[in-house]
């Protein structure tokens, strides 16, 4: 179900002939992206405007679909939002913006509320008990995140992409993937976009009254990720490109427990799985987390990723254990049907055997920089979802918070949108045709498979859970070369997926190693041995675009 790749295998048929210019699209709202965050603005803001969305493979490929564990907000009448404002600030390590955990924590309860009434099937206390069952994950204080069983995105998904398509406001375009976004350079606004639509070859010209960004994020910057191809900070790198901020690039998160199998690499094992007791464990069967934290095996994810990598090193060994076997067989099988399937596939038995498991690229913290209505630094465009960054996160996301940060900011933007709409009179710009020429095929597809490769393995190994200043004065040296490489690939050749992504993914790998060496301290996500202190006054770290570099019409 999940797609991991060890390698970063080109796996889609390439069409190499140069793409043909297609017709142009007017949209009210232009929503870059079908997942959570996406689906979800355009679901409100469809009641009242027509909207386009674009997903660059199917509808249900991006991260969403993948999500196990669930989705937080206060349900729990011995819960309250203070105590989920605390429990987010002190994961993100000092560095959230109070006013985005305080609108998120206040307003994820209401948006759960609302996907109850769309109709997603949240798990049940029991068959006869209409409350809903509550889990618990690493750095919650309390039980707060409901779930499907461990499939929670695919069913929430499910039921979204259910809305949409039956929407008469509403265009679907999978296999459209942005290639950036249209700049009107004297009102600083942008104005629409430009799309690869892969089914017919062809460009696609759009324009937008309000664009939306809700591309996800940038895991696939590593050679092992939890993700799925999807994430490879398109959104990001456009939104650089445009001009916007970005904002906490360095911190992206390893989730601790993914299958270490050589058949399945890199499957997520749910924080649920230690939520509901699951014990990471040596190969002798020691337990180690109590070593490293209070909270043990519940401590936040940077704390037991960091555990779990010094452990390794300490004991030369490849992967460490996640034991849910004390648990009895049907409650395993009920609260983690997805979980123990795909390790039976591979010849583990979780209700009896321990799991091999290692820390991989799980969640980009970091992204476009928003304000608390999801705008950001460039007029007419909005980012939500994992591509932004509106503050939530700080130096580490709390578990489960990523789709409530979706739910939420979905409703931010939609009011600011709609406000916006009414206030001021704004029409569709012209969005002229996409410009080919000079551009020939390329004759192999070897220079971009390899150039894929070579980034993932700098940054995995350069850009890692622990970092030096040298790993990333090395790591910025070769992403460089990369990115001019690509770069000139890129002006001179027919564009296809695999280009158009690693384009974005040099990008924002750079960002992330620029951001890296700014932060002179080791904070959440950030561990850098040769700054291992805090500061006593963090900041974000906030990167703006040079004028000089920035496209437009
Ligand atoms: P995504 O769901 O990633 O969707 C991105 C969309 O953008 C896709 O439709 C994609 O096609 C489209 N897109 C991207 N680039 C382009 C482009 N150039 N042109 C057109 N379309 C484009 N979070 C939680 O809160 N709880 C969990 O239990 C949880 N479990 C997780 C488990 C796994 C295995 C993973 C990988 C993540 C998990 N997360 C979880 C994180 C969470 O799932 C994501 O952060 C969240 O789903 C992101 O939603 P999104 O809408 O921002 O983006
Ligand atoms: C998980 O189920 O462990 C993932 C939860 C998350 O990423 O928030």
């Amino acid at each position: 179900m999940i797609l991991m790749f060890y390698y970063p295998l080109i796996q889609r048929e390439l069409n190499l002939s140069t793409p043909s210019i297609a017709k142009s699209i007017q949209t009210d709202i232009l929503v870059i992206g079908s997942g959570i965050a996406g689906l979800s603005i355009a679901l409100k803001m469809a009641k009242t405007q027509t909207i386009t969305i674009l997903a660059k493979g199917s509808l249900n490929e991006g991260s969403t679909n993948y999500a196990q564990g669930g989705i937080a907000g206060v349900l729990d009448p011995f819960d309250s939002v203070a105590a989920h404002i605390e429990d987010t600030q002190n994961a993100g390590a000092g560095l959230c913006d109070p006013k985005a955990v305080a609108i998120v924590a206040s307003h994820a309860t209401e948006t759960i509320q609302e996907l109850i009434e769309l109709g997603v099937p949240f798990s049940k206390e029991s068959d006869k008990d209409s409350a809903f069952h509550l889990t618990q994950e690493g750095g919650h204080s309390h039980r707060r995140v409901i779930h499907a069983a461990d499939h929670t995105g695919q069913t929430v998904l499910e039921t979204l992409i259910a809305r949409v398509k039956e929407h008469p406001n509403i265009t679907l375009l999978p296999n459209h993937m942005t290639i950036d976004l249209v700049r009107n350079k004297k009102r600083n606004r942008c104005i629409g976009a430009y799309a690869l639509n892969q089914e017919e070859n062809s460009i696609c010209a759009i324009s937008s009254l309000y664009t939306v960004l809700a591309t996800g994020g940038a895991s696939k910057a590593y050679l092992y990720t939890s993700n799925p191809d999807t994430s490879t900070g398109d959104g990001i790198a456009m939104a650089w490109r445009a001009g916007c901020k970005v904002g906490n690039m360095e911190f992206n998160q390893f989730h601790p427990t993914c299958l270490f199998h050589p058949k399945d690499r890199s499957f997520l094992i749910s924080e649920a799985v230690r939520g509901e007791g699951g014990i990471l464990r040596l190969p002798d069967g020691k337990a180690f987390m109590h070593q490293y934290d209070e909270r043990a095996d519940l401590a936040p994810r940077d704390i037991v990723a960091r555990a779990i990598d010094q452990e390794m090193k300490k004991h030369g060994i490849d992967c460490v254990y996640l034991d849910i076997s004390h648990k009895p067989v049907n409650f395993i099988q009920k609260h983690f049907p997805t979980i123990y399937q795909r390790c039976l596939q591979v010849g583990i038995d979780i209700t009896k055997e321990q799991i091999p498991v290692v820390p991989a690229a799980h969640y980009t913290c970091g992204g476009v920089v928003t304000d608390l209505e999801g705008k950001t630094s460039l007029d007419g465009l909005y980012a939500i979802g994992e591509t932004a960054y509106t503050g939530l996160h700080g130096a580490n996301r709390l578990a489960s918070n990523s789709l409530a940060e979706g739910l939420v900011f979905a409703k931010m933007a939609h009011k600011s949108i709609a406000q916006a709409l009414a206030n001021d009179h704004i029409e569709n710009e012209y969005v002229r045709p996409w410009d080919t020429t000079g551009i020939t095929d390329p004759k192999e597809k070897v220079l971009v498979s390899h150039d894929w490769d070579e980034l993932r393995r700098v940054m995995w190994d350069y850009v890692g859970i622990v970092r030096t200043n040298t790993r990333l004065q090395r790591a910025k040296q070769r992403v460089k070369n990369l990115h001019k490489e690509v770069h000139e690939y890129y002006r001179q050749h027919s564009l296809h997926r695999d280009l158009l992504e690693l384009r974005n993914l040099v990008q924002v790998a750079e960002l992330m190693i620029i951001s890296a060496q700014k932060r002179k301290e080791s904070r959440g996500l950030h561990y850098n041995l040769d700054y291992p202190h805090l500061h006593k006054k963090p900041k974000a770290t906030i990167l703006k675009p040079k004028p000089r570099k920035l496209q437009s019409m």
